[in-house]
């Protein structure tokens, strides 16, 4: 049996930058990229002690890399603090009075908050923090929807070098608690409630039960922007406006070790309780700048809209800390895409002239579902660049984005990264190399990721194997919160004799070197002495006109080994003509074997109106590969999004 991983992908468009791109761009061919990368790979540590200099460090340092394998410091004997700069350095310069955050209300509220305002807001939230008790080293749990105080909150214990813990508004209480008693908060910012899908929905009386049982818990302060009934606990609970109301916008940013965590975010591993990803704050820092500038080609005048919620890294990385350090405009919007209508972010993108958008491969399939005639009734003629994060996006997918939202003018970088990575590490640099969609084309400068065999030997081209990153690199993770074992064991414990950061995706290096990522190595099942990635599997379904998103994976099979099982969904319109759905199955396997080849042709197809998801999109593949092989879920499903899903599709399989 091939230890390898086959692809069977066989996509080679090319798309170049277009012209007037490359003019205005800040790196403008592949031979200045590769000048850069060239010298940045030879010596990474060196490349990253001179990127850091673009930040402002309290003291400067003098140490750049520590590493005693698996443990890492970067720039440990610096000081520096992430409120400042983000907010700080700008307010000296033209940036002063240039907006930091427009925000849009679900119900269409807008507003805008300065780089002066918002550091006045975050000064006195810190303020009203400090008044609590918290203090350096303190967990602040945040609890919050996307709202210019979930900024407001972040930066405001990053100025007093309390650590933050954000948890997604969409968990359940449950989650909550179990993240606030492991991290051991002792403030928790909420607020009453959100607006989502044209209704104010709660957060704080949702989870108010749950609150009790958090032993570390001392305050809970609430905003109030919905103005809905919320229950108040005497002695414990207060309103925001009643903490900073009175005080001081001043306040001094604490010279904090470049080590100093800066926040814990938790992350569900395929198996087990979820963990609690450390992040510090130098190397973050300097990584995430660096990333957000380079990757996003970021101009002065640039109006950036990122999707995500601040519940995920993406928030964290590409909504606050990237695009503020970098001085830019960025758009928040609080509610659900689809409301009122499946155009909703095109409509903000025509009206705020929005200018770069970064989204997930799963909204843009939705958006691909719900029909073109929804992008193109907006002017969408002020985007320059579009992003993808958090899966492997399909080529129909990317094609589609390219198409119909950029209208072939604008560069996708599709940008390869995880919580436990902190920035991106896999994207290209847009006005320097041409894309291919589907791959997030070459590490970034300083990042030596490769794809390995399991002896950690570099993989020939096209071969598929592991994905490791063979040097730290400054925005890493420093550990499991509580278990240094095993963030040990699960990042380091596969490449221990060559020291390699593992990072549990399967993925393989075509012959330009782009990195093609085949999904979750727990997504790659074996088949007939083949392992082949699932998500090349999928991608060939939703090639189909009449496919809207599949997932696939494997359940045993005596004779092959595994046998692939696709749960598909179709297209609205596809349903009501198709006649014979068993008939249609057929059509999809011959699909994918015409696709991809006979090997990949799934066993069976299961039609499905939904697929489960966790709350970041995420197809949860585990779940159904436990319900194709054992008929039953019993993992954790505390991100699941929808739990009805599971049991339509649980109904259909006894059906
Ligand atoms: O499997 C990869 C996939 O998402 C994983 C990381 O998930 P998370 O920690 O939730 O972070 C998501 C946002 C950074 C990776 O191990 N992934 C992320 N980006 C891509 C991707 N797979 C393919 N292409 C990407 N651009």
């Amino acid at each position: 049996m091939s230890d390898s991983i086959s692809s069977l992908s066989k996509e080679n468009r090319k798309f170049h930058p277009s012209k007037e791109f490359v003019k205005n761009a800040n790196i403008k061919s592949v031979a200045a990229y590769k000048k850069i990368k060239n010298k940045a790979d030879k010596n990474p540590t060196l490349f990253w002690a001179q990127v850091a200099k673009d930040l402002h460090w309290q003291i400067p340092f003098k140490k750049t890399l520590e590493w005693k394998f698996p443990v890492v410091k970067w720039f440990s004997d610096g000081k520096i603090n992430a409120a400042e700069n983000t907010l700080d350095v700008h307010l000296n310069t033209n940036r002063r009075n240039k907006a930091a955050l427009i925000w849009e209300g679900e119900p269409g509220d807008v507003r805008t908050l300065t780089y002066l305002q918002l550091a006045l807001e975050v000064n006195k939230l810190a303020n009203g923090l400090k008044s609590l008790g918290v203090k350096k080293g303190d967990v602040v749990g945040i609890y919050l929807g996307m709202v210019p105080e979930a900024v407001i909150a972040m930066l405001a214990c990053a100025r007093i070098g309390a650590t933050h813990n954000v948890v997604f508004g969409g968990f359940s209480g449950e989650a909550l608690r179990d993240r606030l008693n492991d991290s051991r908060a002792k403030v928790l910012l909420t607020q009453d409630g959100a607006f989502r899908r044209g209704s104010p929905s709660s957060l704080k009386g949702a989870v108010n039960k749950v609150l009790n049982h958090v032993q570390t818990l001392k305050t809970v302060v609430v905003l109030k922007r919905t103005g809905q009934e919320t229950p108040m606990q005497a002695n414990r609970d207060i309103w925001w406006h009643d903490l900073v109301n009175e005080q001081s916008n001043e306040c001094k940013a604490e010279a904090l070790e470049s080590e100093h965590p800066l926040f814990i975010l938790y992350t569900s591993g395929s198996t087990g309780k979820p963990k609690g990803i450390l992040h510090t704050t130098g190397g973050y820092l300097v990584q995430t700048k660096y990333t957000m500038k380079e990757v996003f080609d970021l101009k002065e005048n640039d109006i950036y809209f990122c999707t995500a919620d601040i519940g995920w890294v993406t928030g964290h990385s590409y909504v606050t800390y990237g695009p503020l350090m970098n001085g830019s405009t960025v758009f928040l919007y609080e509610g659900a895409p689809t409301h009122p209508g499946p155009d909703r972010f095109w409509s903000m993108v025509a009206k705020h002239r929005i200018s770069i958008f970064y989204t997930a491969p799963t909204a843009i399939r939705s958006f691909m579902r719900s029909g073109d005639e929804f992008p193109n009734k907006h002017d969408l003629s002020s985007l320059r660049l579009l992003g993808s994060v958090g899966e492997p996006i399909n080529p129909e997918a990317w094609m589609w984005y390219y198409n119909v939202i950029g209208k072939k003018r604008c560069p996708i970088v599709d940008t390869w990264w995880q919580t436990e990575t902190g920035s991106i590490m896999i994207a290209p640099i847009p006005g320097a190399l041409f894309l291919k969609p589907g791959t997030a084309t070459l590490p970034l400068p300083g990042i030596l990721a490769d794809v390995v065999n399991k002896d950690g030997k570099p993989c020939k081209a096209n071969e598929g194997g592991l994905l490791v990153v063979k040097h730290p690199w400054p925005s890493m993770l420093r550990t499991i919160f509580g278990d240094h074992e095993r963030y040990a064991h699960t990042y380091f414990g596969e490449f221990k004799k060559q020291k390699y950061y593992f990072t549990g995706d399967g993925a393989r290096k075509d012959k330009d070197g782009y990195i093609w990522i085949m999904g979750r190595v727990d997504d790659v099942v074996n088949i007939s002495g083949h392992r082949l990635g699932t998500a090349e599997v999928e991608s060939a379904l939703v090639s189909n006109p009449l496919v809207a998103e599949a997932a696939v994976v494997a359940r045993p099979d005596e004779i092959k080994g595994s046998a692939l099982v696709a749960f598909v969904t179709l297209k609205a319109h596809a349903k009501e003509n198709i006649q014979d759905f068993e008939e249609m199955k057929e059509i999809l396997k011959k699909w994918v074997a015409k696709e991809i080849g006979p090997i990949a042709k799934p066993d069976e197809i299961r039609f499905t109106d939904a697929l489960p998801k966790t709350r970041s999109g995420k197809i949860m593949r585990r779940l159904l590969r436990e319900m194709v092989t054992t008929g039953k879920t019993s993992g954790d499903t505390s991100t699941l999004e929808d739990f009805s899903v599971l049991e339509k599709l649980r109904a259909n399989d006894e059906e």
